[in-house]
């Protein structure tokens, strides 16, 4: 009876918390995905998409909440105070997990200290994008116009941080032009207002910009991809006809909460890398202007190396351009 007493006992010991929860009968109830931007917007829509696949592989419901403003760090913060307990997670990307710590001094929360990564979701470019309206018809047309009319363009971004003003501001910087920012709590609203013709230009994820850009609503006049894309003919890279060597892409991952048990971050991406085998879906997310990335690059240690990384690479590009919280 000792013996068997014993080796009970030490079971309980060895299992760390939440490991039985996360090996037998996790998810038990739904997930909650933060999206710290407004629904509609591509951090919004590439979120949908991959938790609608990843659900059908967890047969559980994942629920995305939109938690909106101060360029995603709103979000991500309460992210970041969520229990670790497999039921809350962030979908984190470039601007709140690796721009932010060096434009927002009193940041709540350390991308890598406060997160445990769980899988990276595939790259987008970015489309430089005006009214239909507009009278601008190529990247140099603008430029043009920047220059001799300092300020007097106005662009719209998804808030400080976000890609959309990251991008932006790389931009105007490296085309020596001054521009008139207006944030906005997602790339979603800020279209619909580029489209409104409130404001004169914006950069946008391709996911959302390829319906709109199709539907004749805006106009491309570049991308931020190192070539040009099939999803827009005729468009060229930016970095081809204005400014050499100007790549930008947003990258996005799935974070939890740091102390998530390693079984729920292992049965989160299990269930992602079982979905990824599902061609459709890849080539839904391909037809979009969607870049997939190497097999192993979406791994949970990948993404965390690559927040690591791309914290101090950012720190570095928006010393040199002078980025700003404006
Ligand atoms: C951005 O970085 O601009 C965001 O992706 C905007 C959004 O997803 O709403």
């Amino acid at each position: 009876m000792k013996k068997w007493l014993a080796a009970v006992s030490a079971a309980l010991i060895l299992t760390p918390p939440g490991a039985a929860m996360a090996r037998d009968s996790y998810p038990e109830r739904a997930i909650t995905w933060i999206v710290p931007f407004a629904a509609g917007g591509p951090t919004d829509a590439m979120a949908r998409n991959i938790a609608n696949e990843v659900s059908k592989q967890l047969d559980q419901t994942i629920l995305i909440e939109n938690v909106p403003g101060a360029g995603g760090t709103i979000g991500a913060t309460r992210a970041a105070r969520a229990a670790p307990d497999g039921y809350t997670f962030l979908v984190g990307h470039i601007g709140y997990m690796a721009a932010a710590p060096t434009l927002y001094p009193r940041l709540a929360y350390d991308p890598v200290r406060d997160f445990d990564a769980v899988f990276r979701f595939p790259d987008t470019p970015l489309v430089l994008l005006v009214g239909a309206q507009s009278p601008y018809r190529s990247v140099q047309d603008l430029i043009a116009y920047g220059k001799a009319n300092p300020g007097k363009l106005n662009f719209s971004n998804a808030g400080v941080g976000s890609t959309s003003h990251l991008v932006a501001s790389l931009f105007t910087s490296q085309a020596g032009i001054e521009i008139t920012p207006i944030a906005y709590k997602g790339a979603g609203p800020a279209l619909n207002d580029l489209m409104g013709g409130q404001v004169d230009a914006m950069f946008d994820q391709t996911n959302t910009a390829l319906p709109q850009t199709r539907g004749g609503k805006v106009r491309a006049l570049g991308l931020t991809s190192a070539a040009p894309m099939p999803q827009f003919p005729g468009v060229a890279a930016i970095g081809a006809q204005a400014i050499p060597g100007f790549q930008v892409s947003t990258w996005y991952g799935l974070y939890a909460p740091k102390g998530t048990p390693a079984a729920v971050i292992q049965t989160l991406y299990s269930a992602y890398q079982r979905a990824l085998q599902n061609t459709g879906f890849t080539r839904q997310m391909s037809d979009q202007g969607i870049l997939l990335l190497a097999a192993d690059d979406y791994a949970p240690q990948a993404l965390q190396r690559h927040t690591e990384a791309e914290g101090k690479r950012w720190a570095q590009v928006i010393e040199q351009a002078g980025i700003s919280l404006q």
